[in-house]
């Protein structure tokens, strides 16, 4: 097992922890004009790798030959809910950090209206209890984070 999916495995464990002692908190109502955004921004720039639709690269957990991870999913099945929106930016603005990552670092190419405006998109792929389990996430980071 690789440091990379100790990681990710870490991660699903937390996720189900917090889903499990989660409350009902409703998500936000997504802006229609920043989804719009997003969507222009997510087909220009992200699509190609993660997926029109947001289903990620085939068999996304296993790295290629050279170590490089394919680009996971964005909707429900992959684990872009489990993290808080100030992480999610941040990845977007400064790359993953995972070693060998091909993922673009978005800070000279896209402003952080456009990067608020792809995360927004993003999060039309989830269905309610992702969406629920993500907001519960930012508040969280946001009260850690005050
Ligand atoms: C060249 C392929 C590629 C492109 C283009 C790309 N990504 Fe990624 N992205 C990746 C890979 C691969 C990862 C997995 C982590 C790693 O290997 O760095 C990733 C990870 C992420 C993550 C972290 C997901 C998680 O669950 O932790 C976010 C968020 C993300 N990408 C958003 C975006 C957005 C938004 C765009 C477009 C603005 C984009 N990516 C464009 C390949 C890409």
């Amino acid at each position: 097992m690789t440091k990379y999916s100790i990681l990710w495995l870490f991660y699903g464990l937390l996720a189900l922890l917090l889903a499990a002692c989660g409350g009902s908190s409703t998500p936000t109502p997504l802006n229609p004009q920043q989804i719009e955004t997003g969507k222009a921004v997510y087909d220009a720039n992200c699509a190609a790798c993660h997926g029109a639709q947001g289903a990620g690269e085939p068999n996304w957990k296993a790295p290629d030959a050279n170590g490089v991870y394919p680009a996971p999913p964005h909707d429900s099945s992959g684990h872009t809910w489990h993290h808080a929106d100030a992480l999610l930016l941040q990845v977007m603005r400064e790359g993953s950090g995972m070693p060998n990552s091909k993922m673009p670092v978005y800070r000279d190419i896209l402003s952080d209206g456009e990067m608020e405006a792809v995360l927004a998109y993003i999060k039309t792929f989830w269905g309610p209890e992702e969406a629920a389990f993500q907001q519960q996430m930012t508040e969280q980071w946001k009260e850690q984070n005050r």
